[in-house]
């Protein structure tokens, strides 16, 4: 799935050495789909040429408010016309200053004045003194108060060799700013919580019961709750997946863990999305030493208990301390009758079944939604795009 698919957005650069990270965001942005105008100002040209942005882009790279290869001499006017947004990457102190005034002397300048109702989104990029300074946050302040939409800026370490807040956001972060600017705010001021990946259960330091689950689908649900808008908390088993840009992980092993973790955080939770593969069972007699193969070559013998039940124990606390919960169901056979089953016996209003074998750590999903009124099967589809159609569902039911 594309995510930027038929967007076409004016990318600005002003001076900044974040410049060289533009270059990486453009084709990273082009992957997901979306064309580019770029507009450099005469700073950004001192740490990047146009000929790279021409190159990457495809397109011709616009720098002069009087250049005349635009027959009425209007490019101020035309780029901006029919783009879905100007995003500025990096944003120094100085254009923050002249855009919170709205001087025109540049053709980016006077592009910003000239927009319209064209969304404008700036990624500050400068030193920590300069973010920090008075007149810098008085003109963000004004920025945003303009309707502005201003992403970062991150903290660390700066080209300048001093660490603070400044850093323009990282192109891959950028790029999930760009793409949750897109997105219906469905669940605008919504706090999600989210169960992903399998849990582990030790046998010993070094052994553990796990399952083949990927942590794909709760992790894309969790990166489209995000762009929806929600604060999303993510309650992750082992996996080697990234955290989501935007939103809070926590690792946990055991499914005791995760039950822990989840039932305090639960209760100042609006939605419970229960996607993790939890083991049924625990081993009883783990080992606090590493388990050591005997003469006899016998196989230690294993004790169980079951594990609790997280998304039932969620479903059933009282109701002012209770988020709306959401379940999973990976069957390998008889899915509706199966998940139709346990929806009701965990005592949840929404449950998503979908086939083990073909969910079970593949990129692709078809889901089935259950609800009181019955059923509904969803296409087969890239797990982001499904994660996206089931957050919007969500937040109907709220
Ligand atoms: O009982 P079963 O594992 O089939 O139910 C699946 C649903 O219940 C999923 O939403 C899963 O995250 C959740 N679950 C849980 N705690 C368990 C077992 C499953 O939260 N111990």
């Amino acid at each position: 799935m594309q995510a930027l698919a038929n967007k076409r957005i004016i990318l600005g650069l002003t001076g900044g050495i974040a410049c060289y990270k533009s270059a990486e965001f453009l084709r990273r942005a082009q992957d997901q789909g979306a064309t580019f105008d770029v507009v450099m100002t005469a700073g950004a040209q001192q740490f990047i040429t146009p000929m790279t942005f021409q190159a990457l882009s495809g397109r011709p790279v616009h720098t002069d408010l009087w250049d005349n290869r635009s027959a009425d001499n209007m490019a101020h006017i035309h780029l901006s016309r029919d783009a879905d947004a100007i995003l500025i990457a990096p944003a120094s102190t100085n254009f923050i200053a002249r855009l919170a005034q709205g001087l025109a002397d540049d053709l980016l300048s006077t592009l910003c004045v000239a927009r319209g109702d064209c969304p404008l989104i700036i990624a500050p990029a400068m030193n920590k003194e300069m973010w920090a300074h008075p007149a810098t946050q008085r003109n963000i302040a004004q920025l945003k108060a303009d309707g502005v939409h201003v992403i970062g800026p991150g903290s660390g370490d700066q080209a300048c060799g001093e660490i603070g807040d400044g850093r323009m956001l990282e192109p891959m972060q950028i790029l999930a700013e760009l793409i949750a600017f897109f997105q219906p705010k469905s669940l605008a001021g919504k706090r999600v919580l989210i169960t992903a990946g399998p849990t582990a259960e030790p046998i010993d330091p070094i052994r553990t019961i796990t399952n083949r689950s990927s942590g794909k689908m709760g992790y894309a649900i969790a990166e489209a709750a995000y762009q929806a808008g929600a604060e999303v908390h993510l309650v992750s088993g082992p996996v080697r997946l990234e955290a989501p840009y935007g939103t809070k992980r926590q690792w946990v092993q055991s499914a005791r863990e995760m039950h822990a973790t989840v039932m305090n955080l639960a209760p100042n939770m609006d939605v419970f999305i229960s996607v993790a593969a939890v083991a049924d069972w625990y081993v009883t007699n783990a080992s606090q030493h590493k388990i050591k193969k005997n003469a006899e070559q016998n196989a230690p013998m294993l004790e169980f208990a079951p594990n609790p039940d997280i998304l039932a124990d969620v479903a059933a606390l009282p109701q002012a301390q209770r988020p709306f919960c959401v379940g999973f169901a990976a069957e390998t056979e008889k899915l509706i009758e199966h998940a139709q089953a346990k929806r009701l016996r965990k005592g949840v209003p929404l449950l998503v079944g979908n086939l083990a074998q073909q969910a079970m750590d593949a990129d692709d999903t078809q889901l089935m939604i259950f609800d009181e009124s019955g059923h509904q099967q969803w296409p087969a589809q890239s797990k982001q795009k499904a994660a996206q159609q089931l957050v919007q569902h969500i937040a109907r039911y709220l």
